[in-house]
């Protein structure tokens, strides 16, 4: 089976070598930079933006594509899906319109409340920042403002983090609505959920879900939650499933609305097939609904891909065939830490071109995995660019101990302007997470 992934980022890494893992699948890719791990995977592979609609469409022609993953939702809003669906080309990835559940905020806000679907917060769209001060003022400015549309993870501001006060929050209302921030004329002002964030990754053929191991990453730049928001410095997942702050009957709630929101999409007349992602923040007051993505998320992709020994081309077959509900997934009871290297400046301004010494070999003995990022490989090294450089993923019985093999096999990968946030899934950050959820609780 011929199967092309687009996409060229450590997701897409995780991605190629989970269906590589499969028996009889023949890998082709698409990505803009060289990953690689991607290219070494790769029976062949075209460099090429991955929202070129049409030169993707063609490549999967050409090489006789049978099934295509996609990687980011940039592409899948660009309408790969749909293109490849009129030449009977199968996706196991959702179509434009099933996708708005990541790419328009406001459709996806109204979507959950149409199906009185649980962990919903306060919200209203504007397009006149004027009339948005009551709503603000009414919710003490314990708001967060998001443009309606893509913004690549940085368009979003939370009050406290980014805003003193509801004169700071009215200027990026105005602004977000002006310059068009997301595509829009218009903004969502949310209310701000208080508490630990996660996610929940699951596979669905548009009936029926199969969630993942529950996984929290890390947006904040700096040690201890400091700095900027980033795509993700890292992440963890625990072997049992759960998160050391999150019980099984709050696993299963979040289970529970992403399976609601496949049947409503399904209603919507827009099935949604491939992987699915909620962002949840567990408060005092129960799970809310932060997001939810229409792909796999990047780090927390590393982490259940990793665990996964169900083969995943055949879950990728029940997704498209709606069978899903006939398979059980086989995921390895291990915890596993991920930590980033990213170019020293990055979320700022990235140090790029700067030499990455990576010594494989020695990562693997580790027991590590190791997935590529947005670096190029040149002779014996690779080199940054603006984005993540590459991950390590360590596995094994317990959390502890998959923090210690990651950190192990980091000390293989030297740079003299990389940076890493070492305390990703250390005993002290996750102590404090529980602390914080238990003094929420009043407990
Ligand atoms: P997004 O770009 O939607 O992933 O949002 C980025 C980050 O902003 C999330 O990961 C949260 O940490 C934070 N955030 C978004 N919406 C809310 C909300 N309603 N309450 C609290 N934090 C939020
Ligand atoms: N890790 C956040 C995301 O993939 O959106």
């Amino acid at each position: 089976m011929k199967i092309l992934v687009v996409g060229g980022g450590a997701r897409e890494h995780a991605i190629c070598d989970a269906v590589r893992r499969s028996k009889d699948a023949q890998l082709y890719s698409v990505m803009s930079n060289l990953n690689p791990g991607i290219k070494l995977l790769a029976t062949d592979y075209l460099q090429e933006n991955e929202t070129n609609v049409e030169k993707i469409v063609q490549y999967a022609i050409e090489k006789k594509i049978d099934l295509v993953i996609i990687g980011p939702e940039a592409a899948l809003e660009a309408g790969i899906v749909n293109e490849l669906d009129k030449i009977n080309i199968k996706s196991c990835s959702p179509s434009k319109e099933a996708a708005r559940i990541e790419t328009d905020k406001e459709w996806m806000r109204n979507l959950l409340k149409k199906y009185k679907i649980p962990g919903q917060l306060k919200c209203q769209t504007f397009t006149d920042s004027k009339k948005a001060k009551g709503f603000i003022e009414d919710l003490n400015g314990e708001v967060v403002v998001k443009p309606i549309g893509l913004t690549g993870g940085k368009g979003v501001k939370v009050a406290g983090d980014h805003f003193k006060d509801i004169r700071e929050t009215l200027t990026y209302v105005k602004e977000v609505i002006e310059k068009k921030i997301g595509g829009k004329a218009k903004v969502l002002i949310e209310e701000k959920a208080v508490g630990e964030e996660f996610t929940l990754q699951a596979f669905s053929d548009g009936k029926n879900i199969l969630p993942l191991h529950a996984v929290q990453d890390h947006k904040r730049l700096l040690p201890n939650d400091q700095g900027v928001n980033t795509g993700g410095m890292g992440s963890y997942s625990c072997e049992d499933g759960l998160l050391p702050f999150l019980s099984k009957g709050e696993y299963e709630e979040g289970a529970a609305i992403l399976q609601k929101i496949i049947e409503s999409l399904d209603k919507e007349g827009c099935r949604y097939i491939g992987p699915i992602y909620g962002q949840f923040m567990l408060t005092a007051d129960g799970l809310k609904i932060i997001e939810i993505n229409a792909r796999f998320g990047d780090p927390e992709a590393l982490n259940v891909l990793s665990l996964l020994d169900t083969d995943f081309v055949d879950v990728c077959k029940a997704m498209i065939n709606n069978t899903l509900y006939s398979k059980k997934l086989k995921i390895k009871k291990k915890s596993t830490v991920c930590k980033y290297v990213v170019p020293e400046g990055y979320g700022i301004k990235s140090m790029i071109g700067e030499k990455i010494f990576v010594d494989e070999e020695s990562i693997k003995k580790t027991g590590s995995r190791l997935f590529y990022a947005s670096v190029n490989k040149e002779n014996d090294f690779v080199t940054t660019s603006s984005s993540r450089s590459l991950a390590i993923v360590g596995i094994a019985d317990n959390i502890v101990e998959a923090e210690k093999m990651c950190e192990k096999a980091l000390t293989y990968v030297k740079g003299d302007h990389i940076f890493i946030r070492h305390d990703i899934g250390t005993p002290k950050l996750i102590q404090k997470r529980i602390d914080h959820m238990n003094q929420l609780r009043g407990m």
